[in-house]
This record gives structure tokens, C-alpha cells and sequence, in this order.
């Protein structure tokens, strides 16, 4: 069901996590206890969960904390307000990657928009996956940039935003994390975040881009539920000492646009020693799957164009290039 304003303000007035009885949320929304009751349902199916106890009222079982344009201004950096063109905050779309590609073929959008959404009803996942996206509990916010280099220059976008999305979440205390190639953004060996690049254009001339960055940030075990991997969020790798979500969203925006913004002129040179270092798997047994076929190699990080470089058992170094395969830690 969509939700309406009164379902926002609701949410906007249970966010603190503390218990309102439905007769205080009535009163505040000016609806009767039993509208309310039904209010609460529809917010469940959003992944938000509710705790309710007898004689006190209901609260959010995750506090949350909502996304807020000024908040977010106050962390942008001047770089990221130069090049910033307009920063839309969403309470809930399908996909924010599909909101801008959307707005985009309505009326051509400059480089640098940005969209950040409190909920997704439809987020897109790599190869065809979904990515769980509750309400208020993690980022989903994504970039549009314009190119004149074409398709085939942009190979490496994703390998560099990865590089970005790491020095965000180490620069909000994020330690021992690193990326899965291509560019999967792991702690411990447990997925904290992922990035989506959708290209449209020529493979020679005029090209657009939208890079949507997903990351887990708080996140209750209820609203995980469809995650088929083992995930963790921002607030578990922090053990609770987890900075502004504002902030976080911030700090993504202050890493990824100045990336954009030169990514014509470098390219990935710029960004492969900083990936290696965050390479999870570098010097370790990995299994490569491709076309159903499981072989071992070993990781030995990305070359200047981004393919992963693998040493094969005759010694050989071998080369494979995103998209072609599924990679995983060999035990
Ligand atoms: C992955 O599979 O690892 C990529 C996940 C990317 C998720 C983000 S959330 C914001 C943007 N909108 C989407 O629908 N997907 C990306």
C-alpha cells in the first residue's frame, strides 16, 4: 500500500523510539484510535517494526533517525557544493537509480543530481537481485553524472565509487572493512554495502550515468528478512556508537562527486592502489564460478583497467572483467 502524509507523520513522530499510546497519536494527527490502529499495520509492511506493550502504547522497536536536508547540507564539503546540482530527499520510491534515469528521460538532468530515499520499494541489486530497503533503517541514495567519453571509458566508475564509498565509512570510524570485487563493500566478510552503476548512451559519444550506492546503516533483523547473504550495518561494526545517518549520507556525497567530477580525465589509474588495499581477497584462495564451473585461483587485486588478476595453478596470471563471474572466499 502507499503510504500518505499521515502515514509520514506518524512515522515522523514515532522515530524517537519512544512509546505513544493510540490515544496520544490520535490526538496528534487528528484521526480516530481505530485509523491509527490501521496506520500502524501499514507501517509494518514497510519493515519497520513495531513494538507494542500493554498499558504503555506502541513504539519503533529501531529508532530511527530521518533523513533532513539541513543535516545533510551542514556535512557537505565546498568541493561537494560546487559540483552538486540539486539534492532531492525522497520519502519512498521504487528505485532512487530508477527515479533518476526516469526523471532523466523526461528532461535531461545537469551531472551531479542526487536523490537519497528513506525507503525503497523496489531497489535493484547487481545481477538482477533485489536490495532490501526498509524504511529510515539504511541509505539508499544515488548520483547521476554525464559523460562525453562514451560507455567504454567507464568501465572502471564502479571500482573507483567503491574506493569512495570505503573512504566514507572510514572517515565515519568504519575500520577492518574492505571490498569484494567488483565492488561490494564488506566487514568482516559480511555485506555492509553494494553500488549499482547503470549506464545509458553511445559507446563513443554522449553517456550517462547513475550510481546507486546501497548501505546498510541500522537495520532490524525483521526488515533483513529477504537478505540471502550474511550482511551486517553500520551500527553492529560500530557496536552501537554509530554516527548520524545526515552525516553518513553527507560524507558519501563529499566522497563520490569529486570522483565524477575528474573520472572523465583520470579514469581508474588514480584509484587502483587505494583498491588494492581495500581488496578483502588479495593474496587469498579464491573459487571463481563462471558459467556453472568452479575454479581456484589466487586474488591478486585489479589491474589499471579493472580487471581482477587471478594466478592460475600453472603460475600464469590470468584476467577477468566485471560481470562475468561470481566470486567467492575459498574456505
Ligand atoms: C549490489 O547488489 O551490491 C548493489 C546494491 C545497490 C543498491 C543501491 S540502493 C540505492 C540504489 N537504488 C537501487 O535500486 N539500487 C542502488
Amino acid at each position: 500500500m502507499k503510504l500518505t502524509e499521515t502515514h509520514y507523520k506518524l512515522i515522523a513522530k514515532l522515530a524517537d523510539g519512544q512509546f505513544y499510546s493510540g490515544q496520544q497519536l490520535a490526538d496528534e494527527l487528528n484521526v480516530s484510535r481505530t485509523s491509527i490502529w490501521n496506520y500502524l499495520k501499514t507501517l509494518e509492511g514497510t519493515g519497520l517494526s513495531l513494538h507494542a506493550v500493554k498499558g504503555k502504547g506502541t513504539r519503533l522497536a529501531v529508532p530511527i533517525e530521518l533523513l533532513e536536508a539541513d543535516k545533510i547540507n551542514v556535512s557537505l564539503s565546498s568541493r561537494s557544493r560546487e559540483v552538486l546540482s540539486q539534492l532531492e530527499l525522497l520519502t519512498s520510491t521504487d528505485s532512487t537509480n530508477h527515479y533518476l534515469t526516469q526523471k532523466n528521460a523526461q528532461q535531461r538532468l545537469a551531472s551531479g543530481s542526487v536523490c537519497v530515499a528513506e525507503n525503497q520499494t523496489a531497489g535493484r541489486g547487481r545481477l538482477g537481485r533485489t536490495w532490501v530497503s526498509p524504511y529510515g533503517q539504511n541509505i539508499y541514495i544515488s548520483f547521476l553524472w554525464n559523460f562525453k567519453a562514451g560507455l567504454s571509458g567507464l568501465s572502471g566508475l564502479s571500482l573507483a565509487c567503491g574506493v569512495a564509498v570505503c573512504n566514507a565509512l572510514k572517515s565515519n570510524g568504519l575500520t577492518e572493512h574492505g571490498l569484494k570485487w567488483p565492488n561490494d563493500i564488506l566487514w568482516e566478510r559480511k555485506k555492509i554495502g553494494g553500488i549499482l552503476v547503470e549506464v545509458q548512451g553511445e559507446s563513443q559519444g554522449d553517456s550517462t550515468a547513475v550510481i546507486g550506492i546501497g548501505v546498510n546503516y541500522k537495520m532490524s533483523t525483521e526488515a533483513s528478512g529477504d537478505i540471502d547473504q550474511p550482511w551486517v550495518d553500520l551500527n553492529r561494526a560500530l557496536n552501537g556508537k554509530v554516527p548520524s545517518r545526515n552525516k553518513v549520507v553527507g560524507d558519501l556525497i563529499n566522497e563520490i562527486l569529486p570522483v565524477l567530477a575528474v573520472y572523465e580525465d583520470t579514469g581508474l589509474p588514480p584509484y587502483v592502489e587505494s583498491w588494492n588495499k581495500y581488496d578483502c581477497h588479495k593474496n587469498k584462495k579464491v573459487n571463481i564460478i563462471k558459467a556453472g564451473k568452479s575454479s581456484e585461483f589466487v586474488a591478486k587485486g585489479i589491474s589499471a583497467s579493472g580487471e581482477l588478476k587471478l594466478l592460475n595453478a600453472q603460475g600464469g596470471i590470468e584476467k577477468i572483467m566485471s560481470g562475468e563471474i561470481s566470486l567467492r572466499m575459498d574456505d
